[in-house]
């Protein structure tokens, strides 16, 4: 009796190697490029400023405003609001893991989460501030601010440079490792259903992994048509092709519909979808990529299967608090 047991054990075990040789884990810290080496010091400044809607024209709108930490790091919202009520056509993509991303933003425009926080604060219709020497200028009269710079670069130091390279520290932080798909990797085999696991194997033998995969289910490569096989209903209830995707950067034509592949982690937690957040909910979301990626109808059980799968991939979320942000006593600046 012993010795079955002991036999199956093994048997368990050198499945569950197999596995975790194929299958890979979240990293519990977040890489930093060569000129902004993460520090204590910066991610807490980050923080300051990732939350201060005083970083806008309005004075209404920070980065939490469309990337709220406290849920799934973006707004579920279809189309983001920025200053004046205003939105742009596409939806925010989450802050969560967006450390593991090789470009930034749906057309990947961005190379780095640091060039990628220069943006939002001067776009018109996002924080509306004129100028980053604008938003310099009201940053320096803070004094909090002038004591929060100088801990994390030093003297006189309260540049647009120096408060995105805060900004993305902050950011890889912001990583939740120890999902139950991450469990499973790492070898247990009980951190999965019996559902679960058939909707992973149901991903892996139609394909989806050819794009979504790695520890963050955004790799191997960078840039994918979308969508691939035109689909006259889609077109006609989700307008796909409206958005040019790269092209709209680049204006190549080669680069029509090019998007990033985004990141899987969480996705249960970040409807609506894709990068104008034109389908509601996350069972239609996998139709609709079985359909435009890979020309294939699902079954409502395969569609369950992956769904509950893909509820794996949510992570756990580290303690979140509100920084307490350098006042103004007296004066204000709207
Ligand atoms: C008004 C809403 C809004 C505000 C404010 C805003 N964002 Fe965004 N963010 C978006 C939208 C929408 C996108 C996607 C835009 C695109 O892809 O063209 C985005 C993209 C991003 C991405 C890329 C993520 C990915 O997976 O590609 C990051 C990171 C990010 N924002 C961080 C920030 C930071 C940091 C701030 C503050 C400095 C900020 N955002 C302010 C709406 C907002
Ligand atoms: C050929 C590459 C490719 C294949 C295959 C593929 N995807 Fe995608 N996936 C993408 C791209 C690119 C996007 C972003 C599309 C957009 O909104 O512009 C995306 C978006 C998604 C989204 C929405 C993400 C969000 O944040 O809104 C989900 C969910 C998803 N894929 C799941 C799947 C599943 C499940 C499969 C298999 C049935 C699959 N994908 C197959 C490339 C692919």
């Amino acid at each position: 009796m012993f010795k079955l047991r002991s036999l199956v054990t093994a048997l368990a075990l050198v499945g569950s190697i197999s596995v975790a040789s194929a299958l890979e884990t979240l990293p519990t810290v977040a890489p930093a490029p060569a000129d902004n080496p993460t520090t204590q010091e910066k991610v807490e400044l980050g923080k300051l400023l990732y939350h201060d809607p005083r970083l806008s024209s309005t004075g209404t709108v920070s980065c939490s405003s469309c990337h709220n930490t406290m849920l799934g790091g973006e707004d579920n919202r279809a189309n983001s609001m920025g200053v004046h009520g205003q939105t742009g056509g596409r939806s925010a993509p989450t802050v969560w893991n967006s450390a593991f991303n090789t470009v930034q933003f749906w057309d990947g425009r961005a190379p780095s989460l640091e060039a990628q926080a220069a943006g939002p604060v001067t776009s018109p219709i996002e924080m509306g501030m004129k100028s980053w020497d604008d938003v310099i200028a009201r940053l320096k009269t803070i004094e909090g601010y002038q004591v929060a710079f100088e801990e994390a670069f030093g003297k006189d130091s309260i540049t647009k440079d120096n408060a995105t390279k805060a900004i993305a520290s902050y950011e890889r932080t912001l990583i939740t490792p120890h999902s139950p798909y991450d469990k499973y990797a790492a070898g247990d085999t009980s951190a999965l259903t019996a559902q679960q696991v058939r909707g992973l194997h149901k991903v892996q033998e139609l394909g989806c992994t050819s794009c979504h995969s790695g520890p963050a289910f955004n790799g191997p490569g960078v840039f994918q048509p979308f969508p691939i096989h035109s689909n006259p209903v889609f077109a006609a209830k989700y307008h796909f092709k409206d958005d040019k995707g790269l092209a709209e950067v680049t204006k190549k034509a080669d680069d029509e519909h090019l998007w990033k592949v985004p990141t899987l982690r969480n996705i249960a937690l970040t409807a609506p979808y894709f990068h104008n957040g034109s389908v509601k909910t996350l069972d239609e979301a996998v139709v609709v990529m079985a359909k435009t990626q890979l020309d294939k109808d699902l079954s409502t059980t395969e569609v369950a299967d992956i769904v509950a799968f893909l509820n794996a991939l949510t992570g756990q979320f580290p303690k979140q608090s509100m920084p307490v942000l350098p006042t103004t006593p007296g004066r204000t600046f709207n």
